[in-house]
């Protein structure tokens, strides 16, 4: 929200003012180009001085360094160059904007003893400054009062990265910065208050991805009455604010080729109903609506950068409220699908929501797969804290795909099982289904409850209740919404399903 930095590419030259960056490989060794930005060669002295050893997106600062005109000259660690992925050059990018800190011109030496890093190297560099530059500041009303840097309307940083082949470094940067974009928007909407975006506000900004090429249907209440995704409209059912479906479509591939699926639960805010939650952190369940947050950013991100692939992003949008009008526990309610569902829990809202989401996806576009994304169950928080989402599929080549792409994007998935046992926990006398499997392996049964309405598409579930929110602190995020699962599933998506 604070003023995006810009973000340049150059051929090497000792910057003569501003801030100046050097990276540094672990054992303190400097590049020429890093050398020549300490003439006085006052750094091995400061990293002796600092303990600093390089280690990979470590800092060591010292202002008005000697026989410059810099303000500053910093260094930021690599660990050991050579075999870095792209979430390591991320968190030195990361690690670059925080020791930026307050600079207004900022030159980074990406000039790395004992290393060659590629275009898409630098270029992952200048997203992980865009990344950890984020801001939610928006209600902040006072100029001073602005987290950490305190510059709310000034302009935007200004970074220059020089490097050995700028052009390519640009190019790259163009594409990553797209997918930055995309992230930077799911964060923005999982950080706005519920009171601000309802479902139709929220839809408002799945329409508005029509400026990038994007089709997007709205289908208003009444149409998902016809329709008949009657599990969705029930827990819609306690809201003043009707609900929402958003469709939308990237067509960036062959019109032959199927379209990949991505569906987001979209609960703007989640009360659990009249199976009330404890006020204790309920504020938190703004957040609710991540995993559609995350579908809404990724469908910006393939876009922006023409993604040669077809997809399609589906999200439910619906607000979970106590009333006299909301659903109760014991009802018995009709899925898209036609099977019915005991409703034990009106805390257990996603899975409702998902159900006709994945059924409706299914049929409509027979997609390659479908990946969904929910903040499901705080039972995930339990198993994988904030470090892992927990994923569930039906295909192992899916969900080595995507467990790959959590690796080098660092947006982490772990794997955890479906199995016949799990899933006659939620068999019911009384309907096809019931909503919750009681207090054992709660995001296990969640998921099986999920598996029933996708028949045999390959699918994967990311439940990130505990990496889309409240997530700590990073190198590349400092913002309470992470807009986890944008560039995991855009990795996902460039290393397999474009052509
Ligand atoms: N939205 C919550 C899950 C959640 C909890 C997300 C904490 C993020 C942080 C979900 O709708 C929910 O309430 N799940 C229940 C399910 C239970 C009633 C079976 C839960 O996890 O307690
Ligand atoms: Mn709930
Ligand atoms: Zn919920």
């Amino acid at each position: 929200m604070t003023k995006e930095p810009t973000v340049a590419f150059a051929e090497f030259a000792t910057p003569k003012s501003g801030s100046a960056i050097v990276l540094v490989p672990e054992g303190g060794k400097l590049s020429d180009a890093a050398a020549s930005c300490d003439p006085a060669g006052v750094l091995p002295r400061v990293f002796d001085t600092a303990e600093f050893k390089g280690k990979l997106a470590a800092s060591v600062e010292i202002f008005a360094p000697q026989e410059t005109q810099l303000d500053r000259l910093a260094a930021v660690g690599t660990g050991k160059a050579g075999a870095l992925d792209e979430n390591a050059w991320l968190r030195i990018g990361g690690a670059v904007a925080a020791a930026a800190k307050n600079a207004k011109e900022v030159t980074v030496v990406v000039d790395v003893a004992d290393a060659s890093p590629g275009a898409r190297d630098v270029a992952a560099i200048g997203l992980g400054i865009l990344l950890r530059s984020y801001r939610f500041d928006k209600y902040k009303t006072r100029k001073d009062d602005n987290g950490d840097n305190g510059r709310k309307d000034d302009k935007p940083v200004k970074y220059t990265i020089q490097c050995a082949d700028p052009a390519a470094a640009e190019k790259a940067f163009a594409e990553a910065s797209a997918v930055g974009q995309g992230v930077s928007l799911a964060r923005d909407l999982v950080n706005e208050p519920a009171n601000i975006l309802g479902p139709e506000e929220f839809a408002d900004k799945a329409k508005a991805l029509e400026k990038l090429g994007v089709k997007v249907d709205i289908l208003t209440e009444k149409e998902l009455e016809k329709i008949g995704m009657g599990a969705l409209l029930a827990v819609g059912r306690g809201s003043v604010r009707p609900p929402r479906v958003a469709v939308m479509r990237w067509d960036g591939g062959d019109s032959k080729q199927k379209p990949v699926a991505f569906v987001g639960k979209g609960v703007v805010f989640d009360t659990g109903g009249i199976s009330i939650k404890p006020a204790a952190s309920m504020e938190d369940m703004k957040g609710d609506m991540a995993g559609a947050a995350t579908v809404v950013g990724l469908m910006h991100a393939l876009a922006a950068r023409k993604a040669q692939t077809n997809a399609v992003g589906i999200i439910g949008l619906v607000e979970n409220m106590p009333d006299g009008n909301a659903q109760r526990p014991g009802d018995i309610v009709t899925s898209l699908s036609g099977q019915t569902i005991e409703v034990i829990n009106t805390d257990a809202e996603g899975r409702l929501v998902l159900a006709d989401l994945l059924w409706h996806c299914k049929e409509e576009f027979k997609p390659e797969f479908m990946v969904n994304l929910a903040t499901l169950t705080g039972a995930v928080i339990v198993a994988l804290g904030n470090q892992h989402a927990g994923l569930f599929s039906n295909d192992d080549a899916l969900a080595e795909r995507l467990a790959a792409a959590g690796k080098v994007t660092g947006e982490k998935v772990w794997r955890l099982p479906l199995g016949s046992e799990y899933d006659k926990l939620i068999d019911t006398k009384n309907a096809d289904m019931k909503n919750t499997g009681g207090r054992s392996a709660g995001s296990i049964t969640a998921a099986q409850f999920l598996k029933r309405f996708v028949d045999d598409t390959p699918w994967a579930h990311l439940d990130i209740a505990g990496t889309g929110m409240a997530s700590p602190s990073s190198e590349i995020n400092q913002s309470w919404a992470s807009g986890f699962g944008v560039r995991l599933l855009d990795r996902l998506v460039a290393d397999h399903y474009e052509r």
